[in-house]
């Protein structure tokens, strides 16, 4: 399986740190955002990577990680041109997928958990974590440990279930997104995408345990340093 990493977007929300550098740049804890999505991926084995990144700073990355030599895997990139959405990002990593299955994880995602791959063939698996503010996120609902839909922030969440940024995907995915259109806030949604899957019962659902939070915002950002500093340090299991 191959791993992507999903580094589109402008960083708004952090400006003015977000003037200077790419937003998954910017530190959590003890390195760059990025880095913690590609140690979860590098940590299973994954030796091939992609990282789309937004136009901003692009130049960043690759001065940060390179090949990927020093990681002992390969780095290739993308650039997203203008923010279009995750799944318009996805759809530029078609050719490196060349008909494979992939790992697909938003660079400013941070995961407290090891990546299970196990089990894993066709369809779709996404990953689920219960949270206080759910509204911020793709939201599931659940029939039993069935996910019968995933609707993107919505005002008043059915369930505490957030859809983390972390999707297996086979092939089909790419054609999924072929078929999308913009969402009303003019992006290709990849809870549209994960949707499709669902609709064609192919989505399994696994809820995580270890901690999860994106980083994409000041308090957001501060939450994902102070855990994985907890992590390190060995004070922390949920
Ligand atoms: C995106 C997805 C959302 C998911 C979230 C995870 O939201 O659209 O479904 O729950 O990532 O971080 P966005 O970062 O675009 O607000």
């Amino acid at each position: 399986m191959k791993g992507i990493i999903l580094a589109g977007g402008t960083g708004s929300r952090l400006a003015p740190m977000t003037n200077v550098t790419n937003k998954h740049l910017l530190p959590v804890y003890d390195r760059p955002m990025v880095m913690h999505p590609l140690g979860m991926l590098v940590d299973v084995g994954i030796k091939e990577i992609m990282i789309v990144a937004g136009k901003g700073h692009a130049g960043h990355f690759l001065e940060l990680l390179g090949s990927g030599a020093d990681l002992g895997i390969r780095l290739s990139y993308a650039v997203q041109e203008k923010p279009g959405g995750i799944a318009q990002a996805l759809a530029h990593t078609e050719d490196f997928a060349d008909g494979g299955s992939v790992a697909v994880v938003l660079g400013d995602n941070i995961f407290g958990d090891r990546l299970d791959l196990s089990g894993f063939s066709k369809g779709a698996r996404i990953h689920l974590k219960e949270v206080d503010d759910a509204q911020r996120f793709g939201v599931a609902t659940l029939e039993g440990s069935k996910v019968t839909r995933i609707v993107e922030k919505p005002e008043r969440p059915e369930t505490r279930y957030a859809v983390t940024g972390l999707y297996l995907y086979d092939a089909q995915v790419y054609g999924f997104i072929r078929a999308l259109r913009p969402s009303p806030r003019g992006e290709l949604e990849i809870t549209d995408v994960n949707n499709k899957y669902i609709e064609k019962g192919q989505m399994e659902a696994r809820v995580i345990s270890g901690f999860w939070t994106d980083a994409g915002t000041v308090e957001s950002l501060y939450r994902a340093s102070t855990l994985v500093r907890e992590l390190r340090h060995g004070r922390r299991e949920d």
